[in-house]
């Protein structure tokens, strides 16, 4: 299939090579599609993948067409794959698509224009993973050797389970750390205190209320004093690391109000980088080369 679904469909050099393309087009490297049309299809909310997807097809003069799922034939019950067959016999030379389902692109494998992936269920996150790795190469230069622990709801999270897959194989070591109830062992774990001391990069997941049939065990206010990055704990972290986090964030829960915007963190440089990650993403794709 063409396009970005997963970054296990990638080699490691290929990474580097988006990510540094990625880096060329935010320093001014000009290049334009103004005869292709590519839609979005978001069956899940999104402000920040949806968004920066359609300023990166502005900025490359792409013609975007926003589908309103709610108002389309969804609604009456045609399945993902006609939906995106439907757009593709119109002539959209390509389409952006978010859903809840883990891995819904194996529905769409006789589908011949590039697909971008902006989130499957608890699975994957490609060009999050891309923007992510974007702002820690920004910020080192390599990846090889780097210590990142990732903190919070990871059982729930297509970012945390992308970013681990693919910053091993850059290199890096990766840690999780929070409480029990969202560890999935899929790394290994750190307690708070040892992950604030010893990492380059301290990555804060969200709480997916949304995705938590029973609930969280903690209150906000405990989750908040037991793992919450405030202030306090931001004083223990190395002096050249840095807080990420994917956004949106729960102020108050996960991170502290002061924490969010704080000199470590590199939480809204993510969402610029996001942009370019995608220009870079869908350049390629419209090269024939995704
Ligand atoms: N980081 C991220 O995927 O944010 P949105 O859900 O707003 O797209």
């Amino acid at each position: 299939m063409k396009g970005l679904l997963t970054l296990k469909d990638l080699e490691t050099s290929k990474i580097v090579e988006l990510i540094e393309y990625a880096i060329k087009l935010k320093n001014g490297h000009y290049v334009r599609y103004p005869d292709k049309k590519v839609a979005t299809l978001f069956f899940e909310n999104s402000t920040r993948t949806h968004y920066s997807f359609q300023c990166a097809l502005m900025n490359l003069g792409v013609n975007v067409i926003s589908c309103d799922v709610g108002r389309s034939s969804v609604q009456k019950g045609e399945t993902l794959y006609d939906t995106v067959k439907t757009f593709e016999a119109l002539g959209v030379d390509g389409v952006v698509i978010r859903s809840s389902v883990d891995e819904y692109f194996k529905e769409l494998e006789n589908i011949n224009i590039p697909i971008f992936n902006g989130g499957d269920g608890k699975t994957n996150h490609p060009t999050q993973s891309l923007l992510d790795l974007m702002t820690i190469y920004e910020e080192y230069g390599h990846f090889d050797g780097l210590k990142c622990c990732i903190i919070g709801d990871i059982a729930h999270s297509r970012v945390a389970h992308t970013n681990i897959e693919i910053m091993e194989r850059l290199g890096m070591k990766v840690y999780i750390s929070g409480p029990a109830e969202f560890n999935d062992n899929c790394a290994p774990f750190l307690s708070i205190d040892e992950a604030l001391e010893e990492m380059d990069v301290i990555m804060l997941l969200r709480v997916q209320f949304e995705r938590l049939e029973e609930g969280m065990t903690l209150t906000n206010e405990e989750y908040h004093e037991k793992y919450g990055l405030t202030l306090e704990r931001v004083a223990k972290m190395k002096n050249n690391a840095i807080i990420m986090h994917p956004a949106p964030v729960n102020r108050g829960v996960e991170i502290a109000d002061d924490v969010v915007e704080c000199e470590k963190s590199r939480i809204f440089k993510q969402m610029t980088n996001g942009v370019y990650i995608r220009m870079a993403v869908i350049s390629e794709a419209m090269d024939g080369k995704l």
